[in-house]
């Protein structure tokens, strides 16, 4: 495997441990079990006809497994995987030379591809459907455009967002799937799984209180665990490292971590809606200001979290809080929401 660049949505603190947490097969792969199903059928017919697969678009928020799965499908295939994203391909000329470099079979990985430049995006469409490059040699009158043919390959996508793929991108691939949150006992056996594999003691309990509070997501899962696992080592030594409820409450306790699962960056969010902007409605922007936070990162990582729970809305007029949310952080919810001073 070749790694051409590194997933931006990697905290580079993690890429050393998550590669170890990667599952590589789709056994190891824990639930959506649709989306396997559907996986297990299309690569079993391809590798039957030793034909390359079809290209798959894999959407949802960060952490859920789009970057494992393109990893998957190459292994499963037993290909070579080339890895690249939206914003590294900046000019036509930058996807044109990966693509010539490709063997026959081998997966090319596109992780945000809905930052694809439109001019990068268009050399795409006769690459994926024809397996077809067009090149143009020189400039003005003189130019001259030359085909060149390309080994069959499979193309994956991952977005955070479908809503900013093209309908033309959309249209040509083979399997567009959307990876959703998980259910607590999938992240439960994730949790699981993961402390096998980093050799830590965690009773069934211990996983459950930790998978409650992953906010649905593997990556945050394993994240808390390894938290949970340093403090049962460094502040409860009569545990012997191993952890059970109590030391995960407290754990969790210890990095911020609430009963929701919320973090300290997201109930900040939370909390300026609710306390600054009188529960909203407030524009997208003026909330990731009040927090110094991208609106893009606000959009993106924060706020699925929060509306899947119920805490936040989106509106024509901005995000607003529900009661719920008030509840949450202790708060009284106002009796008339009048809305803000800070629409846009
Ligand atoms: N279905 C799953 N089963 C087990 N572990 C998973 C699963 N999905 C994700 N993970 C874990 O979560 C981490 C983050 O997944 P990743 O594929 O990088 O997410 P994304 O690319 O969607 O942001 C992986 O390194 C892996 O350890
Ligand atoms: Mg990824």
């Amino acid at each position: 495997m070749r790694e051409e660049l590194l997933s931006p949505d990697q905290e580079p603190q993690e890429i050393e441990v998550e590669i170890g947490l990667r599952p590589r097969t789709l056994e190891e792969f824990v639930g959506q079990e649709e989306l396997k199903g559907h996986l297990r059928v299309m690569l079993s017919a391809a590798r039957e006809r030793e034909q390359a697969s079809d290209h798959f678009l894999f959407a949802g928020p960060p952490g859920l497994g789009k970057t494992t799965l393109a990893h998957i499908v190459a292994n499963e295939m037993e290909s070579e995987l080339h890895i690249t994203s939206g914003p590294a391909l900046e000019r036509a000329g930058d996807l044109a030379a990966i693509l010539t470099k490709l063997e026959p079979g081998d997966v090319l990985f596109i992780d945000e591809i809905h930052r694809l430049s439109r001019a990068v995006e268009e050399v795409l469409y006769p690459a994926m459907e024809d397996f077809e490059l067009d090149i143009i040699l020189g400039k003005g009158p003189a130019a001259r455009s030359i085909r060149l043919e390309l080994p069959n390959f499979t193309l994956v996508g991952a977005t955070t967002r479908t809503g900013l793929i093209t309908g033309p991108l959309r249209d040509r691939f083979g399997l567009t799937a959307r990876l959703d949150y998980y259910e607590p006992d999938d992240l439960r056996a994730i949790v699981e799984r993961a402390a096998t594999i980093l050799g830590v003691r965690i009773d069934s309990k211990g996983a459950t209180e930790i998978a409650r509070r992953s906010r649905g997501t593997p990556r945050i899962g394993n994240r808390l665990l390894r938290q949970v696992r340093d403090f049962a080592q460094i502040e409860r030594p009569e545990s012997n490292g191993s952890i059970n409820q109590d030391i995960a409450n407290d754990g969790l306790a210890f990095f911020g971590v609430d009963t929701l699962g919320l973090d300290k960056a997201t109930r900040a969010i939370l909390n300026s809606l609710c306390t600054r902007f009188n529960g909203g409605p407030v524009g997208l922007k003026t909330l990731a200001i009040s927090v110094s936070e991208p609106d893009d990162t606000v959009e993106d990582v924060y706020e699925p979290f929060l509306i899947q729970q119920g805490l936040l809305i989106r509106t024509p007029k901005g995000r607003t809080a529900t009661p719920a949310a008030f509840t949450h952080l202790g708060l009284d919810p106002p009796k008339h929401n009048t809305g803000s001073l800070f629409e846009e």
